[in-house]
């Protein structure tokens, strides 16, 4: 199994990654941070004690709070497109029957974690790269125990926000994280980019909807209906996508099978470029939060961030269709 850290801010597709994370049967979940980025962090963080309830995995999945706010920026939010709570658009969010754990530091417990799985581990970030970058730069040790960095974030034809659209959100909020990561020649390379340009074919249109809903018995499904459903109005309200909301997160899950070598190449049918990126800083900037290319470099260079921009999205739905089988049986 792939041994992953998962850094969220849930999130309607947060939820999506938390819910492949758990029942995916390739990946086993160490342990979850919630930092803030979609909502405040205690919203986060309740978020992902109530998802994690609601999959019954509370007594399995250790969650701490993690990163508070950006290094440098002002924190903001995304009530627009998640709403006030980061997870609007359901009542069958159960009360968490665990808490967040007060025992070590989300630095100490992602270390420890890292150690007990040397090499092996991936740290897969669906926010802000805050946690990240904060873990690297007070313990750069890690750097070379992490076997790949797998992001949800940036842009390099396509955008979600800042005046120009040029920029990603998770990136946008704390690019000077972002940067502390992406520009590092120790780990930039062992990291894989799952920008928006990938992201918006990762549409839940009404037939994924139908699907994911079943026959209508699980709780856990109609949860799973209801965010889709909020998060496809305000994707139509505020970015014009009416054919549904882009899953974004979830993808971030999909290039490890094929890195760990748990699914053939033209399965998943991973379609990359080795990029040198940087995100810019000045928020005088209409492109802040861009993410610009520096350099690129030859696939078998194996240098250079790895941006997707194509995978196998029947395979994606079919893995979110499984996991929800088996999240409704157990
Ligand atoms: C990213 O921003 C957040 O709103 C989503 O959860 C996703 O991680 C997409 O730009
Ligand atoms: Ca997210």
């Amino acid at each position: 199994k792939i041994p992953i850290w998962l850094d969220c801010d849930p999130g309607h597709d947060d939820a999506v990654a938390i819910l492949l994370s758990c029942f995916h049967p390739k990946f086993h979940l160490c342990g979850i941070s919630a930092s803030y980025g979609n909502a405040p962090p205690n919203k986060t963080a309740y978020n992902a004690l109530s998802l994690i309830t609601a999959m019954g995995k509370a007594k399995e999945v250790p969650v701490y709070a993690g990163a508070q706010r950006p290094w440098v920026r002002a924190a903001i939010y995304a009530p627009d497109i998640h709403g006030e709570s980061g997870l609007d658009g359901t009542s069958l969010l159960p009360t968490p029957t665990c808490t967040l754990q007060t025992d070590k530091s989300y630095l100490d417990a992602i270390e420890e974690a890292i150690k007990a799985h040397e090499g092996e581990l991936s740290f897969v970030s669906t926010g802000s790269m805050t946690s990240i970058a904060t873990l690297l730069r007070e313990r750069p040790h890690l750097k070379s125990k992490i076997r790949y960095i797998s992001v949800m974030g940036g842009g390099i034809n396509e955008g979600n926000r800042n005046p120009n659209n040029s920029a990603e959100f998770n990136i946008w909020i704390d690019p000077q994280a972002a940067n502390s990561v992406l520009r590092d020649p120790l780990v930039k390379d062992k990291c894989i980019l799952v920008p928006v340009d990938l992201t918006h074919k990762a549409i839940a249109t009404k037939l994924v909807e139908k699907k994911v809903l079943g026959d209508g018995k699980s709780n856990l499904r109609k949860l799973f209906y209801e965010l889709f459903l909020f998060f496809g109005h305000t994707y139509e309200d505020i970015q014009g996508f009416d054919d549904g909301p882009p899953v974004h997160d979830p993808l971030t899950l999909l290039p490890l099978l094929e890195f760990y070598g748990f699914e053939q190449p033209d399965k998943i049918a991973f379609v990359y470029r080795r990029l040198d990126l940087h995100a810019v800083e000045e928020e005088d900037s209409p492109d802040l939060g861009r993410t610009k290319i520096v350099k690129e470099y030859a696939l078998d260079d194996e240098t250079g961030t790895i941006v997707g921009f194509e995978l196998n999205m029947d395979f994606f739905w079919q893995q979110v269709y499984d996991a929800l089988d088996k999240a409704s049986l157990s």
